[in-house]
């Protein structure tokens, strides 16, 4: 399908830009009224006012309310619960395909393609928040292309710049053609320098053999952490996730494992619900993460 893109950057301005898009594509069309997007409790969209009021967490508006009306957030990962929230002024639905700051939730393949299925019965567009699973983390170039869902919208950003600023919405051409010069705008969105950068960027991550290789190593390191529910009962759940956008849910504090980790020099970021996020870079090796690995063995065990 032909997309077009408009570069931002960061993450929270792409997921803006979608959100713009989304509205502007039903107003365009005269249906004024139609501008309420559907969006998932837990999940993370950004720090700006837009997307923390379509994450709708009462942490991430501490302080900074009102919110900002137009969402309908839905509480499960259901298709029945979404289908409930839909109405007359619905225009889109918002969803990270893996939810990352959310405790690495990988929404299984159904539900994304029963929020299609949604969203051609009920004419709404369908955007995906791919700032954190994009870019090869999950072993695809975009986390939905495993599922095979074709959404209308898509927000990126980091791994785009390899580390430096720059973000994109991509769209449909169907879709973003509403977007007339002058209807959405940024000064260094699509500033020479990173698009450069992206350019290179994209050039290597999308190589079917460098896909290939995350996967590879994301079994493989997955194989690994898998041991640790064995190993340390009372301390490790779960393991979660897709490529190199891995999780463990802990039952002991996640804050005091990263601590821990930390001792034995090992970063780890912690995510809703005492989860521990595993984003290691793309290019690890196994060396490294058989290292990575028994540090946060050792970190576990000096916690026993
Ligand atoms: C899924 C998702 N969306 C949006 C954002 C916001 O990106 P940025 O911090 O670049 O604004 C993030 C950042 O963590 C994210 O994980």
């Amino acid at each position: 399908m032909q997309k077009k893109v408009f570069f931002t950057n960061s993450g929270a301005e792409s997921v803006e830009c979608a959100i713009k898009i989304a509205r502007k594509f039903y107003f365009s069309k005269g249906q004024l009224n139609r501008n309420r997007i559907i969006s998932f409790e837990g999940s993370f969209h950004g720090r700006t006012m837009g997307t923390i009021s379509a994450a709708g967490s009462r942490k991430l508006l501490e302080g900074f309310g009102p919110s900002l009306p137009g969402f309908d957030l839905v509480k499960r990962f259901s298709i029945d619960s979404v289908e409930k929230k839909i109405s007359k002024k619905t225009c889109a639905i918002l969803v990270e395909p893996i939810l990352g700051e959310g405790g690495i939730i990988t929404l299984p393949c159904a539900f994304l393609k029963g929020l299609k299925n949604l969203c051609k019965k009920y004419n709404l567009l369908l955007i995906f928040d791919e700032v954190q699973s994009g870019i090869g983390r999950s072993g695809h170039f975009l986390a939905h292309e495993y599922c095979e869902v074709s959404p209308d919208i898509v927000a990126l950003a980091k791994g785009l710049g390899n580390g430096f600023p720059i973000g994109a919405c991509l769209a449909t051409k169907l879709v973003a053609d509403c977007m007339v010069p002058g209807t959405h705008g940024s000064t260094y969105g699509g500033n020479p320098l990173g698009c450069a950068v992206a350019l290179e960027t994209t050039k290597h991550i999308m190589k079917p053999k460098f896909l290939s290789s995350i996967r590879k190593k994301g079994d493989f390191f997955k194989e690994k952490l898998s041991s640790l529910i064995d190993l340390f009962p009372e301390q490790i759940l779960e393991v979660r996730g897709r490529g190199l956008m891995l999780g463990l849910k802990c039952v002991s504090k996640n804050v005091e494992i990263i601590d821990m980790c930390r001792k034995e020099k090992l970063l780890l970021v912690p995510g809703a619900s005492n989860t521990l996020r595993i984003l290691p870079p793309l290019t690890i090796s196994y060396k490294e993460i058989e290292e990575g690995f028994d540090r946060l063995k050792q970190a576990l065990l000096k916690m026993r």
